[in-house]
């Protein structure tokens, strides 16, 4: 039977919370959407608009009149921004160093979602992002915060990156500081959302885990 529920994962980045929704999301047969490429693209228009990061209406007023489509196709993520797709640009050092000036903006987020939750509310779908179990869907099940020790972090995203692990780290540990301490929706594990330690865990041995719980929510529900 088709997963027909709705999974929070939220966490931090570099805890394999990607690659594992999109594998869940395919194991479940359900549809993935990743918020925190939704937030990148809106950066993407602040960042094309030419706008002054430090003035929040600016930022609102850009990403108001930007149209984000967002694939929820777990074999073919993209995101559009203003009818054409910006999966590259979105992962660019520029958008990744401007994103969370842009996702700390009450308006933005409001904006942001709103979208989201039109696209949950079918349900039969695995969303990830920092603020899903908390803010977007708190009656998601199972609801999910994946971390992993800060060197592991460090490691898989230089990984990805191919880039200097400590430079890395330093950057993951100025976005966690900025996303932890935003006033808005802050980066925070729900009261009742399932700890995940992926630090000693492969990705497989955690898509099996988060299987298992969808399955006993099923099962239950
Ligand atoms: O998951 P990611 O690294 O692609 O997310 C990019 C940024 O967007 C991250 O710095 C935090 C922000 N974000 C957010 O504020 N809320 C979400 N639901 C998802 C991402």
């Amino acid at each position: 039977m088709a997963f027909t529920g709705v999974v929070a994962l939220d966490g931090p980045s570099g805890t394999g919370k990607s690659t594992v929704a999109r594998r869940l999301a395919e194991r479940l047969g359900a549809r993935y959407l990743d918020t925190g490429a939704m937030y990148r693209a809106a950066t993407v228009a602040v960042l094309r608009a030419g706008v002054d990061l430090a003035d929040a209406d600016a930022i609102a007023d850009a990403v108001a009149a930007a149209d984000i489509l967002i694939s929820t196709d777990p074999t073919r993520a993209s995101v559009r921004l203003d009818g054409a797709p910006v999966d590259a640009e979105i992962r660019s050092a520029g958008t990744t160093a401007a994103v969370s000036a842009v996702s700390a903006v009450p308006a933005v987020r409001a904006q942001l979602v709103q979208q989201q939750r039109d696209l949950i509310g079918a349900g039969g779908i695995v969303v990830e992002g920092r603020d899903i179990g908390s803010v977007v869907w708190p009656q998601a099940r199972p609801k999910i915060f994946l971390t992993a020790s800060p060197e592991a972090r460090a490691q898989r995203r230089a990984g990805e990156l191919h880039a200097d692990v400590a430079a890395i780290a330093v950057d993951i540990a100025r976005r966690d500081r900025l996303d932890s301490t935003r006033v808005t929706s802050p980066l925070a594990q729900a009261d009742d959302a399932i700890k995940v330690d992926t630090t000693e865990l492969g990705i497989e041995q955690v898509v099996d885990r988060l299987v298992e719980l969808a399955g006993a929510v099923v099962v239950d529900g």
